[in-house]
C-alpha cells in the first residue's frame, strides 16, 4: 500500500485517520507492516493489502467467507459456466454502469465486494485510455478473492488500492471531496 491508499482509509474501530508506523518516505510502497490510529488500534498491513476488519467476523459468516476462499481460483471459471447456462454475458451486463461514471474529471470508485476485480475489468474495456482519471479501491472480506485481484491486477496497467475489509463496517474515511461512487 502508499500513502494515497492509506488516506481513503479509516481506523473501523473508532473512525480516526490511520498513520503508517515509522512513516512513509515518498511514494513508498508498504508491503508488510502496521498501521496505526491515534488511539493506538493497530492492524496489519500484508503482501500490500491492509486489513482493516473490525469487528471480528461471525462464526456464521466466517462460513461464507471460507466457501468464497476456496472457490477463489476457480470463480471466474464457474461465472462462465453460468454466463453459457443462463444464456447471459455478465461482463457486457457489467460494463452498462459505466454510463453513471461522469465522462471526464477524477473520480474515486470503491467497489466493495470486489472479488475477482471482474468490475474493473469492465471499467476498463469501456474507459482504458482513461484510466488515470480513476481512483480505484477494492475491498473483500475473502482473503483468495482480494489475491486473485492482486494476480488479475498486477497483469493490467491501472492499479488498484486493496484492502481486507467487511461492508459491515467499510474502513473508508467519508470526508472525501468530488466524485465518489461505490459499487
Ligand atoms: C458473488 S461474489 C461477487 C464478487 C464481485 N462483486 C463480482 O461482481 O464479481 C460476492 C463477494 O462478496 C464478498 N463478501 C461476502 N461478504 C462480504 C463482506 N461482509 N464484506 C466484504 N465482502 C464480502 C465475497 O468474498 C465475494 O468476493
Ligand atoms: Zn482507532
Amino acid at each position: 500500500m502508499n500513502e494515497a491508499h492509506l488516506k481513503a482509509l479509516r481506523c473501523p474501530q473508532c473512525g480516526k485517520n490511520l498513520q503508517l508506523n515509522g512513516g512513509f518516505t515518498s511514494s513508498e510502497e508498504i508491503v508488510d507492516g502496521k498501521i496505526s490510529c491515534e488511539k493506538g488500534h493497530t492492524w496489519d498491513i500484508t503482501n500490500r493489502i491492509p486489513s482493516l476488519v473490525y469487528p471480528q467476523i461471525r462464526k456464521e459468516d466466517a462460513k461464507w467467507i471460507a466457501e468464497y476462499d476456496e472457490m477463489a481460483e476457480k470463480y471466474d471459471e464457474l461465472v462462465e459456466q453460468y454466463n453459457e447456462f443462463l444464456g447471459v454475458n455478465l461482463m457486457e451486463e457489467r460494463s452498462n454502469f459505466s454510463q453513471f461514471i461522469p465522462i471526464e474529471g477524477p473520480v474515486r470508485i470503491i467497489d466493495v465486494s470486489i472479488g475477482t476485480a471482474a468490475n474493473f475489468m469492465a471499467l476498463y474495456d469501456s474507459f482504458k485510455k482513461q484510466m488515470g482519471r480513476f481512483k480505484l479501491h477494492g475491498m473483500d472480506l475473502s482473503t483468495g478473492m482480494l489475491k486473485v485481484s492482486q494476480r488479475k491486477i498486477a497483469e493490467m496497467d491501472f492499479d488498484v488500492s486493496l484492502t481486507y475489509g467487511s461492508v459491515f463496517n467499510p474502513p473508508y474515511c467519508s470526508s472525501h471531496r468530488g466524485n465518489q461512487y461505490f459499487l
